[in-house]
């Protein structure tokens, strides 16, 4: 039966079956399937409305939550009535700090492997405010509009204490953090400060980014029930396994007992992790003992969920008479709170991008009373890239320099800072393709030279990039039947942009069988353990896991097919899932369909189970996916308005394993980097902490007006040491835009601005 078929393989150590080989993976390519432009399969049930949202799981019994949120930065609460919120109609219960369960400390991400927590302040355990917007009442009530009139009529009064809501004041007493990322705050090779002094052209400027909040489409929701000490969390989540073990040390149950579902996302970009709303849930859940939706309103995502922190960095780069760089010095500052861990790595971009003699990368982090920052987009690299690469233009500009010929004299040979090999690097290929496709020699190299009526028009260039990340623990379950069906199953995240579908193409080449014969189930921590969605990962994750469960598949499978078998006698690198069956690679007229080796050996079905290997490709190899990007811009000569009018990414990511979702998460990325050059910011009192503008009419995300066609290329260079011969994609898109739109300002009207977004008051 199948519990005794279920085998097992937790491969400790890289059996490298995809290391050095040509397509960076054994696996042949005739099926066509890999790198084909195939729709998602999730999308006929999101457009027909069969696909279920976190927000839509009803359950018998439910009740509606909403949330009041403290309006001081920093203090405790006085008092608080809940007099009139409890009378209201429809209400069950109101939650305070006075009545809530207590709760564990919410372990914070990356202080245990699945800690899923961007913050690490409980909350409702005590009168102590911490940021202006932190829930202090949750009410439950039979429907949503009850709920949210309960909640205007709580009435709270504060005790307020001092509070540091200014980045200016914080910056004074800015200090290391002890890691970033695991990494030192700071590195040193050479001596930079003298190396700019001695150098015969340098820049050295001051680039600002500002606060961004999350705002996917799908707000932030969760429908929660118990069942005794069991807990169901139907989350919109990027993170099941990690949500699942990090509410288990919260609420003191065993892992096993929640369970966590997320089968679709209306959109994560590092936001849907695990905030207080799901706990706040699953408490008030717990002490009403009714299941529980919780909804955030858009207003509460920017009250509640943390995005990017504001940042500022120092560029500085000094060039010899070659166009060589003699230093390379990027440092600064960002705001953080003190109980979290993520400052944003805006340095780690120029740790592996180009060569220079002396290097200085330092970031430091001001602590803030304000809502916990976390992972958005590309952190780091997404503002990191605007100042180091505003910069390169602006040294370029002073020499000179065509601004790619300035980055093919500075293309390091290995990685300029670990002193690794690179696994695959193709930049000056992607700047090459790109400049051919988008006319780059069409630029105008003086400022300001192209006019049309009131509009001036300019093009600009900056690099993209991101690391290649594959993450161990990612388990993947194989279940082949007789009828010559198989589900592929890994408790991973399909947040929109073609994780399933990517995978059912590689199991379905990697097996020999038609897409239709392959289902994968995934989003539910009742499956195979997988790995966060985060840090453009998943793809790689997910194809090492299905790789080693394939391994153990057709080991299983050989064992069954026994000598009576066309296989017999072939180990299990002899041969290969081709059309329908398995087959010799030497000789594919050696082949058995699996129905016939089920069959002969009277089984209904081989189950498998196993782990991807230990993910030692990063340690060995500066593994980095990297781009180009070119904008094309029209600024109004009168108002200073900005149109992007083209727009063309130029990316070598590896292998590109679906080329209709990469194009589309490459557009993705880039139209929110069009966000982080020209609109997004999160306005911030510094007199009081409170976020300003919390809603989506005065938080300005990029709307089809500011977008314009968007012209995507790659140069599909396999990695030979990833699996599949793919490295992420999901975060590079968004990185390198702001700088190639802000040089396309600088080029159309000879204006240089270092300060994020360039709305049209600093072109005036
Ligand atoms: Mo991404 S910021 O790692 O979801």
């Amino acid at each position: 039966d199948a519990a005794q078929s279920v085998m097992r393989t937790a491969i400790a150590y890289v059996p490298d079956r995809w290391v050095g080989t040509a397509g960076g993976d054994p696996l042949r390519t005739k099926h066509g399937l890999l790198g084909a432009p195939v729709s998602r399969l999730d999308g006929p049930d999101k457009v027909r409305g069969a696909a279920r949202f976190a927000a839509e799981v009803t359950l018998p019994g439910m009740v509606y939550a909403a949330l009041h949120y403290s309006r001081i930065a920093r203090g405790r609460i006085a008092s608080i009535d809940t007099a009139a919120a409890e009378a209201a109609p429809g209400v069950t219960l109101v939650m305070t700090h006075l009545n809530a369960p207590r709760m564990n400390k919410p372990p914070i991400m990356m202080t245990a492997p699945k800690a899923a927590a961007p913050s690490d302040l409980p909350v409702m355990q005590d009168a102590e405010i911490h940021w202006n917007g932190q829930p202090v009442a949750l009410v439950l009530a039979d429907t949503q509009e009850q709920a949210d009139h309960a909640a205007a009529l709580i009435e709270v009064t504060y005790e307020g204490a001092p509070a540091v809501t200014s980045f200016e004041v914080a910056k004074a007493h800015a200090h290391h953090p002890p890691t970033i990322l695991g990494e030192p705050p700071e590195l040193k090779i050479g001596d930079a400060e003298a190396a700019l002094k001695g150098a015969a052209v340098s820049v050295d400027h001051v680039y600002r980014t500002p606060r961004h909040n999350h705002n996917a489409i799908e707000l932030h929701a969760c429908t929660v029930a118990w069942d005794g000490d069991a807990l169901t969390v139907h989350d919109a989540s990027q993170l099941v396994n990690a949500t699942a073990w990090t509410l288990a040390q919260i609420f003191g149950v065993d892992e096993k007992q929640v369970r966590v579902t997320s089968p679709y996302v209306g959109g994560g970009f590092g936001g849907k992790c695990l905030w207080w709303h799901q706990i706040l849930a699953a408490a008030a859940s717990r002490l009403a003992g009714r299941p529980v939706r919780i909804v955030l309103s858009r207003e509460g995502v920017f009250r509640m969920i943390g995005g990017r922190t504001v940042t500022e960095q120092r560029v500085a780069l000094g060039a010899k008479a070659d166009g060589t760089l003699a230093a390379l010095i990027h440092t600064g500052v960002v705001a953080m709170t003190t109980h979290n861990n993520c400052p944003e790595q805006f340095t780690f971009p120029a740790r592996h991008l180009y060569a220079a003699d002396a290097i200085h990368l330092e970031q430091e982090v001001a602590d803030m009373d304000m809502l916990a920052n976390t992972f958005m987009r590309a952190p780091g690299e997404a503002v990191g890239t605007f100042a180091l690469e505003s910069a390169l233009d602006e040294l370029a500009e002073a020499m000179q320099l065509d601004p790619i010929e300035l980055r093919r004299r500075i293309e390091p040979a290995k990685d300029p800072t670990s002193g690794h090999d690179f696994s695959s690097r193709h930049l000056l290929d992607a700047y090459a393709k790109g400049a051919e496709k988008f006319g780059w020699d069409k630029r105008a190299a003086q400022p300001g030279a192209r006019r049309e009526g009131e509009w001036l028009i300019g093009m600009g260039v900056a690099t993209a990039t991101y690391p290649y990340m594959r993450f161990p623990g990612c388990a993947a379950r194989i279940r082949l039947g007789a009828d010559g069906q198989a589900v592929v199953s890994i408790a991973t995240h399909e947040m929109g942009m073609g994780t399933a579908t990517v995978q059912t193409q590689h199991a379905a080449a990697r097996l020999g069988l038609p897409l239709d014969r392959v289902r994968f189930d995934y989003g539910d921590t009742t499956l195979p353990e997988g790995t966060l969605a985060g840090g453009s990962n998943q793809t790689a994750s997910n194809a090492g896991a299905i790789i080693a469960a394939h391994e153990a598949l057709v080991t299983e499978l050989l064992k069954l097919a026994g000598n009576d078998s066309p296989l017999a006698g072939l180990k299990v690198d002899e041969v290969e899932g081709f059309d329908g069956g398995l087959a010799s690679i030497a000789d594919p007229t050696r082949h058995e369909s699996y129905a016939s080796i089920l069959a002969r050996a009277q089984r209904d079905e081989v189950v498998v189970e196993a782990e991807g290997a230990m993910p030692l490709e990063g340690q060995k190899y500066s593994m980095h996916s990297t781009g180009a990007q070119f904008a094309e811009v029209r600024v109004n000569a009168v108002t200073g308005e900005v149109r992007v009018s083209r727009f063309l990414g130029s990316f070598d990511c590896g292998r590109i394993l679906n080329a209709k979702t990469a194009t589309s998460q490459f557009r993705g990325g880039i139209i929110m980097g069009l966000g982080l050059a020209l609109t997004e910011e999160t306005l911030f009192d510094e007199r009081s902490g409170r976020i300003m503008n919390p809603s989506l009419a005065e938080y300005h995300v990029p709307v089809h007006m500011d977008v314009p066609e968007i012209d995507v290329i790659w140069t599909d260079a396999p990695d030979p040491h990833s699996p599949l011969g793919a490295r992420g994609i999901g975060e590079i898109g968004i990185t390198g835009v702001a700088a190639a739109v802000a040089n396309a300002i600088y080029n159309a009207t000879g204006k240089r601005i270092r300060d994020l977004p360039i709305t049209l008051d600093k072109l005036m």
